[in-house]
């Protein structure tokens, strides 16, 4: 049979072949269903069943307009079951009885609150709630809880880290990096990636990375650039990571890891914003109100020039497009790929690559803007 990459490719271009109005509303019901249900497995540690959720959601969403009758799914490839009960359901009630008991769970409210703290996983928020905690407020005034520095960080900026990242937030912060950057280091190469790369209007974090035309100048250049923005106090928390590329990774490896190897900082931006005094939220006189900085997560990544298109492409995401498209080069292919390189199993060699559009060429398959990976 086909592979579930190529399926998608071939449908979507069908439906952008007959691209109608696309009216919003209901199509975010049916997937906000699927990711809600998609959450649940995942903490109650059922990834696979976390998966073929997301694929569903992820069917969904690349449809040209509404789904309306159950026909039109049984038509779709990609969706269990458990998927199309749901949405049945959704299309005929409009509401899902399972998904609504789902969210009432206090395990599920909980997990949900827990994992969206900068630095604490499935598993930690999993351990917490067995401990009997509940609420932020049960973590910031427990005696015994063990956090570490970022989770510290976390929960002390929890209302602002979940609160959307606009794009002129993000443009701001690239130009703040890019200065600090161009200031050590001419030429230096600073790219928004991640969702405003895939034409998002907000996100829960800024995506950045870094690299410079001539290899091996980057090396060293991040902590000079966090060095010096800390010293504006412009940084809350960072975590400066160096290159383990040669050290820990050889391309073949087996590793099931997706995590990558460039020097990095999973940081924490104090970024200044107008202030609320004056507007509506000047009635509330709370200290809050008059806070003219926000905290925003910033993801800071730097790569060698040779590395540069596939760490664009793994830093763009989305995560399920990166996750389909690794497995359809690895299945498909015999081909390795992760954001440092591509690795041909059978020819046993890394190729090359001087932009994206040279990796779908690798691949075989037509290239796809950053727009269309929203999967
Ligand atoms: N990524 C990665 N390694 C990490 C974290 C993220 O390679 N340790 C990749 C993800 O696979 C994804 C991209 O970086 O492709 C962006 O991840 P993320 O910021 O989590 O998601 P976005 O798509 O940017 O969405 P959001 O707006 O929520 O930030
Ligand atoms: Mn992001
Ligand atoms: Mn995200
Ligand atoms: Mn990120």
């Amino acid at each position: 049979g086909r592979s579930p990459m190529l399926l998608h490719i071939s449908w979507f271009t069908e439906c952008m072949a007959a691209r109608e109005p696309v009216k919003i509303e209901p199509r975010h019901l049916l997937e906000d269903a699927l990711e809600t249900l998609s959450k649940e497995a995942s903490f109650c540690g059922s990834d696979g069943r976390s998966l073929a959720f997301i694929r569903a959601a992820s069917v969904l969403r690349s449809l040209p307009s509404t789904l309306t009758t159950i026909e039109e799914l049984n038509r779709l490839p990609g969706f269990g079951e458990h998927s199309k009960r749901v949405v049945q359901e959704i299309l005929e009630d409009g509401f899902s009885a399972e998904v609504e008991r789902v969210t009432q769970k206090e395990k599920y409210q909980t997990m949900k609150l827990f994992t969206n703290i900068f630095g604490v996983g499935m598993k930690t928020a999993n351990r917490w709630y067995q401990e009997g905690l509940r609420s932020l407020g049960d973590l910031r005034n427990s005696q015994k809880l063990k956090l570490s520095k970022q989770q510290e960080a976390g929960l002390q900026h929890y209302e602002d880290l979940n609160m959307p990242v606009s794009r002129a937030e993000a443009d701001l912060i690239a130009k703040m990096v890019e200065e600090v950057a161009h200031s050590f280091l001419p030429g230096t190469i600073i790219t928004l990636a991640g969702g405003f790369r895939r034409g998002k209007l907000s996100g829960h974090d800024v995506d950045i990375l870094i690299t410079h035309a001539q290899e091996g100048r980057e090396e060293g250049l991040l902590s000079k650039v966090i060095g010096q923005l800390q010293s504006q106090g412009l940084i809350l928390y960072h975590d400066l990571k160096r290159n383990s590329y040669h050290d820990a990774f050889s391309p073949d490896s087996k590793s099931t890891s997706n995590m990558d190897h460039f020097e990095r900082s999973f940081s924490i931006f104090r970024l200044k914003v107008a202030s609320h005094i004056g507007d509506i939220g000047a009635r509330d006189h709370s200290p809050e109100s008059s806070k003219d900085w926000k905290a925003v997560r910033v993801d800071l990544v730097v790569t060698p020039i040779s590395q540069y298109p596939y760490a664009l492409l793994g830093w763009t995401g989305s995560k399920h497009f990166e996750r389909e498209l690794r497995r359809f080069s690895c299945n498909e292919k015999k081909m390795v790929l992760n954001s440092h390189a591509l690795y041909d199993t059978v020819e046993q060699k890394i190729l090359a690559a001087t932009c994206e559009e040279d990796i779908f060429l690798y691949l075989g398959l037509e290239y796809m803007p950053p727009s269309d990976r929203n999967a």
